[in-house]
């Protein structure tokens, strides 16, 4: 695996993403545990991207009531989290329950936003599948408004397919 991540000095941000998700592909590369790939994701996006929060939220089985799943805190990188997040709620659980990308230019605006900090105020979460179900969430925080659009969902899209490799 890769020891140091190369920063790009660049100003672009679709140059930063080009040089970093090749070097997301080696760090990953010959390992196999969930667990340290995901850390090394969310620490690799905040030193490349300096994002203000970035983490997983991992789909889990819940002990009480049984069956009913959640999600659960996983590997982040930022201020300390929500640790649970309930089917369909907040911006997370809507990527889950649609299965889709939640872009949010302003969160105050999403109906059911779960607030972790208020310091966040732009959003953009993206699921990960394992045998075409959710298995988790990349949710990445802004202190500013509308600090996403369709490069970092296409560069983190390409993270969360390299993500399945391993789930
Ligand atoms: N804002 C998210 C919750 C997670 S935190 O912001 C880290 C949401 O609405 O799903």
């Amino acid at each position: 695996m890769a020891e140091v991540l190369i920063l790009s000095q660049s100003t672009d941000k679709g140059e930063r993403y080009k040089s970093l998700v090749p070097q997301i592909e080696s760090l990953i590369t010959g390992e196999s545990d969930v667990v340290a790939n995901l850390s090394n994701i969310a620490a690799a996006l905040r030193q490349s991207m300096n994002f203000f929060w970035v983490g997983f939220y991992i789909v889990k089985n819940n002990a009480m009531p049984a069956g009913r799943q959640e999600l659960v805190l996983g590997p982040f990188q930022g201020p300390i989290a929500c640790t649970r997040i309930a089917f369909g709620k907040g911006v997370c659980g809507a990527s889950w329950k649609e299965k889709k990308v939640m872009l949010v230019p302003n969160v105050d605006e999403f109906p059911g936003h779960i607030a972790c900090s208020s310091d966040s105020k732009s959003e953009i979460v993206l699921p990960a599948f394992k045998n075409n179900e959710v298995a988790l969430v990349l949710d990445v925080d802004s202190d500013k408004l509308n600090d996403f659009d369709k490069t970092d969902e296409l560069y983190l899209g390409q993270v969360m397919r390299l993500i399945e490799k391993f789930l």
